[in-house]
């Protein structure tokens, strides 16, 4: 089994993780990239099939679809490549994976449903850490409190980003979102922080506009979501302190500068350092009359998790266990999805701590008022 998978973006950092996790599962995906020459070599590598194809060539994709079931898609940033794949995938009716975590990506294939449904084709973006865990872990904090009118996600990586996940951060840094009534509102980036516990004691962390703000409203229904992550205690002080002028990133030419940084650092973390690293989530769902419930999950380093969570979804999915139509990763397979992950706990919190932290919440000040949008 195997064939049937083509992996796009093969050569890029995660894409090649995901490829090696793919023939550690037995699979025999086709490798496929823009960059013929850096796609070839690690395919031979792999002793994988492969191909170059560009997301500006319809034709070719076409072609490079034609015998595929499934596309893992892993080239990013997902807002300039996803469009054209999916495309390929309705005109060719193949599923279509990704490894976004770009909230406007989430939105923009929400919105695509009917037309995925019509081509009889699964659309699941953000199958790496960027949403499996943290929607599964709504999936089942919803679960556990039906009722729940607000859901809070924080996570914590420990370890560092890959150059395209900086790039790809760089490129939506300059805007915060939250969902309130069940839209999305625009913030600034960190407006709030509150504290914490992922099991090692409370800390602070501030809102992102992760995807989770898009997609945990089509997996549970909660309207209003808040997504943290944790930042180093500098990084807080300085957003609390309005320190840290975000807008400035909305500027084309600061932008580049970033970028130009980025692409000086090496590719993404060692496998010696992903060995090392780890992941924290933390959810709690509220109801209207104060009852909440929380829960933690510990996972593998964020990449390691990308691997694995991808091309577990990606057998599934080959298989035939995915449903039509737009996905999230809990609405295809179930809350319990992320159980499945080789070094994933979960657990569910108690008494005093599921309120840890809660009264700490900082630089919040117009969170009553917009959550009554
Ligand atoms: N959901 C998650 O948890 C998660 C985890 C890891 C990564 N990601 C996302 O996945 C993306 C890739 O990350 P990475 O670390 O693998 O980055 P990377 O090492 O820089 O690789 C990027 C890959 O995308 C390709 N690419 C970029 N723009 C393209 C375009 N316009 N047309 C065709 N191919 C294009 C690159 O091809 P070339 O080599 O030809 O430039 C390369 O293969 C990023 O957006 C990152 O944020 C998400």
């Amino acid at each position: 089994m195997g064939e049937g998978l083509l992996i796009y973006g093969a050569n890029g950092y995660t894409g090649e993780l995901v490829a090696r996790r793919a023939v550690e599962r037995g699979l025999r995906p086709t490798l496929a990239g823009r960059n013929g020459e850096a796609v070839a070599a690690l395919a031979e590598h792999l002793g994988l099939a492969h191909l170059a194809v560009s997301l500006d060539d319809p034709a070719g994709l076409d072609a490079a679809l034609r015998g595929q079931r499934v596309v893992l898609h892993c080239a990013g940033p997902f807002r300039y490549t996803s469009s054209p794949m999916v495309e390929a995938c309705f005109r060719a009716g193949v599923h279509y994976l990704d490894i976004t975590g770009e909230l406007a990506v989430f939105e923009s294939l929400y919105n695509r449903d009917a037309e995925a449904r019509a081509a009889g084709v699964t659309l699941l973006p953000g199958v790496g850490f960027d949403i499996v865990p943290t929607d599964c872990l709504a999936a089942h904090l919803k679960r556990r409190l039906p009722g729940a009118q607000c859901l809070e996600l924080a996570f914590r990586l420990v370890g560092r980003p890959s150059r395209g996940t900086a790039i790809t951060a760089i490129e939506g840094a300059a805007s915060g979102a939250v969902r309130r009534g069940g839209k999305i509102v625009r913030v600034a980036p960190g407006h709030v922080s509150r504290r914490v516990d992922f099991g090692r004691g409370p800390v602070t962390v501030v809102a992102i506009p992760w995807g989770d703000v898009s997609t945990a409203y089509y997996s549970t229904g909660i309207p209003d979501i808040t997504v943290y992550s944790y930042v180093p205690p500098l990084v807080a002080r300085a957003l609390r302190a309005g320190r840290l002028a975000w807008p400035v990133l909305a500027w084309r030419p600061v932008r580049e500068l970033l970028r130009r940084m980025v692409r000086r650092q090496p590719p993404g973390p060692t496998d010696a350092a992903r060995a090392r690293g780890l992941g924290l989530v933390w959810g709690e769902a509220c109801d209207g009359a104060g009852t909440c419930v929380a829960s933690r999950l510990r996972t593998p380093e964020g990449y390691t998790f990308t691997a694995l969570a991808a091309v577990l979804i990606a057998e599934k999915t080959l298989a035939g266990a995915a449903p039509t139509g737009f996905q999230t990763p809990s609405l295809a397979f179930g809350p319990d999805l992320v159980l499945e992950i080789p070094g994933v706990e979960r657990e569910d919190l108690a008494g005093e701590d599921i309120r840890g932290g809660h009264d700490d919440r900082a630089g919040d000040s117009g969170y009553a008022r917009r959550s009554a949008l």
